[in-house]
């Protein structure tokens, strides 16, 4: 997919790039990103919306994948941006992208948080709970801009998806329920206080989501309440988020939609709801994030050791794992696998690919059909651009691997490997007194 192709030597390339060339010169694991597929997937969402003739914005879910060079892309393409955290909005800012393009989400949003958006003026905050209206009113400012905000709001749909990342049902922590009144008594709050612009509503019912109908049903729900809202607070929005959660394909039992497929049925749904209404079109806004990053990454792994349990299994570990994708693991998250640096050889053996962790639960893949294989072969394991780098870590004192963006032939460093200086850097030896 994208531009990964087998080449002539029978490497795998990425974006015009022999992968084989990229682990000699950054190193292994290491996370490349195909950025004309990230162009292509981004232009797609957002040429859905201009074919449809509605106003629209595409906020990256940036904890998908986030660092300066992502967000320079991200702002290049027109995307908005959906942030989460203090740390998030700090890149962004530090990046150059426009605040106004932003939108911050959170069920905890710290007051340090919540000022830092205000000061640099951030297009929305997603506002999650009663507590944080009373921390906005309190920031607030008497004659200063009013606060734009959307409301979040679960509107008890469960996505088909992994029971740990749904988060679209009434029993969640995020949001106001849509049928249980607590909506209601925020719009009463919102609109009461002088310090708020209420742009309108968000929900976000899922992720990894392959059909389309989780998104229709939400906005009817989320309408039918409108519709009650416009006659008891004659409020009608200017804007519906519907989140993200467009589906990916990271193998071959998963069967995502294209983008323009969903964005049509989620248009049509409004525009039916807003005919019946007898209303003005809001914006609408979605907040993909897998499904802009996902298939554009590819982690390479070297191999190392091999250990063979007879009449069972053959393990065979690469230098990452966990620390670097912990989906395997957390979610028990299935990928695909080429061998990078042979490609036409064919599969002769079954093998589980095993990280470097100590923890038997650290495998990346299990039973997978590859050529024979031998220490410092390079192993390509496919779709690892979405919820890897960002939700990477440090286990057993393991450095982040480096990222690096290809686009025509060329190969950028964005993000360096970690070192092991950066690995102490915030540790405080005890003073020497104490050690007795
Ligand atoms: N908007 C909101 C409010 C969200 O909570 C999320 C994801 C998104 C947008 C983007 O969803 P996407 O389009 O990427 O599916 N760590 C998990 C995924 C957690 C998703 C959390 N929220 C994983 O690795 O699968």
């Amino acid at each position: 997919h994208g531009t990964s192709k087998k080449n002539e030597l029978g490497h795998l390339e990425i974006g015009g790039v022999d992968t084989t060339e990229l682990a000699k010169q950054f190193g292994t694991p290491l996370y490349v990103y195909d950025v004309a597929l990230i162009k292509e997937r981004a232009r797609s969402f957002k040429k859905a919306f201009e074919n449809m003739g509605v106003k629209a914005q595409v906020a990256y879910a940036s904890k998908a994948f986030s660092s300066i060079a992502m967000f320079q892309l991200a702002k290049e393409e027109g995307l908005s941006l959906d942030v989460v955290s203090g740390g998030e909005l700090y890149t962004a800012i530090k990046a150059g992208f426009p605040a106004e393009k932003m939108h911050l989400h959170g069920n905890n949003k710290s007051r340090e948080e919540l000022k830092m958006a205000l000061e640099h003026g951030v297009g929305c905050i997603v506002v999650d709970n009663f507590y944080e209206i009373d921390v906005l009113d309190e920031l607030y400012v008497d004659g200063e801009r009013k606060i734009p905000v959307l409301l979040r709001v679960t509107p008890g749909i469960e996505a088909h998806t992994h029971d740990y990342i749904t988060t679209g049902q009434e029993d969640s922590k995020f949001g106001f329920g849509l049928l249980n009144g607590q909506v209601e008594r925020a719009i009463e709050k919102v609109l009461a206080s002088k310090a708020f612009h209420l742009l309108g509503f968000h929900c976000h019912i899922g992720s990894q989501i392959f059909e389309t109908q989780g998104f229709v049903l939400a906005a009817e729900r989320v309408f039918e309440k409108i519709k009650e809202w416009k006659d008891r607070f004659s409020y009608v929005p200017e804007v519906v988020n519907l989140g993200g959660g467009f589906g990916i394909r990271y193998t071959e039992e998963d069967a995502p939609l294209p983008a323009t497929y969903y964005v049509e049925k989620i248009v049509e749904a409004v525009q039916k709801q807003v005919k019946e209404l007898n209303m003005e079109m809001p914006e609408i806004w979605i907040e993909p994030g897998r499904s802009l990053v996902g298939d554009a990454g590819t982690t390479l792994y070297s191999i190392g050791s091999q250990k063979e349990v007879p009449d069972v299994r053959k393990y065979v570990a690469v230098d990452g794992g966990m620390t670097d994708n912990i989906r395997p693991a957390l979610y028990e998250a299935k990928y695909e696998a080429a061998l990078a640096n042979r490609m036409n050889d064919k599969e002769e053996e079954k093998v589980s690919i095993a990280g470097k962790c100590c923890e038997s639960g650290d495998m990346l893949i299990w039973d997978i059909a590859l050529p024979s294989v031998k220490p410092n072969d390079l192993l390509a394991i496919s779709c690892t651009g979405a919820y890897g780098y960002s939700m990477a870590n440090n286990y057993n004192r393991i450095p982040r691997p480096a990222v690096v963006f290809v686009e025509d032939g060329e190969a950028q460093l964005v993000v360096k490997r970690e070192s092991y200086e950066n690995i102490i850097v915030n540790d405080i030896p005890l003073k020497s007194k104490v050690v007795k």
